[in-house]
């Protein structure tokens, strides 16, 4: 059972806190970011504590030398790699890299990427998150072919947005007149994430 869970990606805007915050609500973790006044903390701090558990929504600063981290912990980190990174990708389960793939420009970094994290740590999950279909099917044979980690599909959703727009996570909508088949399907492309990772 995966009890530390990093979602890491150095680049911006592919996903890591949608899927974070979302994975801390599922499993009842505790949360820590290293992002440190980028919103993360307006938008999610009370989703996420529920004004009863104060002690779940944690961020890290650079000089933070030693944390107490909670039994079951979700790490949201970005950014190049600085000390913290190693450090968490060693103490996780899992090291989660959620990937929005717009071409084939993104494919050296990110093998450069893949390659550096598994300095640290090789159990690695690639989610390829809110991908154009079209280019999901090639990417996921790309990635099959170049490397051996598993891969899970996150498709682009206009439920997903529920999250930092209105507080609600895609289990917790039921809105009158969305069609009920698109719904569904975000929920279970989760699920299959989450219980994925969860059991791990
Ligand atoms: N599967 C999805 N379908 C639709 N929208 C999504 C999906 N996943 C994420 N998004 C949207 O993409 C945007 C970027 O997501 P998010 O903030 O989670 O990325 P991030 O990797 O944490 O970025 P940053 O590095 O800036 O912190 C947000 O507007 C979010 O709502
Ligand atoms: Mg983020």
């Amino acid at each position: 059972m995966a009890k530390k869970v990093l979602f890491y990606n150095a680049k911006g805007g592919q996903g890591k806190t949608t899927l974070a915050v979302n994975y801390t609500i599922f499993s009842h973790s505790a949360f820590y970011t290293n992002e440190y006044k980028v919103g993360t903390e307006d938008l999610y701090k009370d989703k996420i504590t529920q004004g009863k558990h104060p002690e779940r929504f944690n961020v890290i600063t650079k000089d933070d030398q030693k944390l107490a981290i909670a039994d079951k912990s979700v790490f949201d980190f970005g950014g190049s790699l600085d000390g913290r990174i190693p450090a968490v990708a060693r103490a996780s389960d899992l090291c989660v890299i959620p990937i929005h793939y717009q071409s084939k420009a993104e494919l050296r970094p990110l093998f450069i990427m893949l390659s550096a994290i598994a300095e640290f740590n090789k159990n690695i999950l690639i989610v390829i998150n809110n991908t154009e279909s079209v280019f999901t099917d090639s990417l996921l044979e790309g990635l099959a072919s170049e490397t051996k980690y598993p891969i899970k599909v996150v498709r682009h959703s206009s439920f997903m947005t529920y999250l930092a727009n209105d507080g609600l996570t895609p289990f917790e909508l039921d809105i009158k007149g969305a069609p009920k088949k698109a719904l569904t399907n975000i929920q279970n492309q989760l699920s299959d994430l989450f219980n994925f990772i969860q059991k791990y």
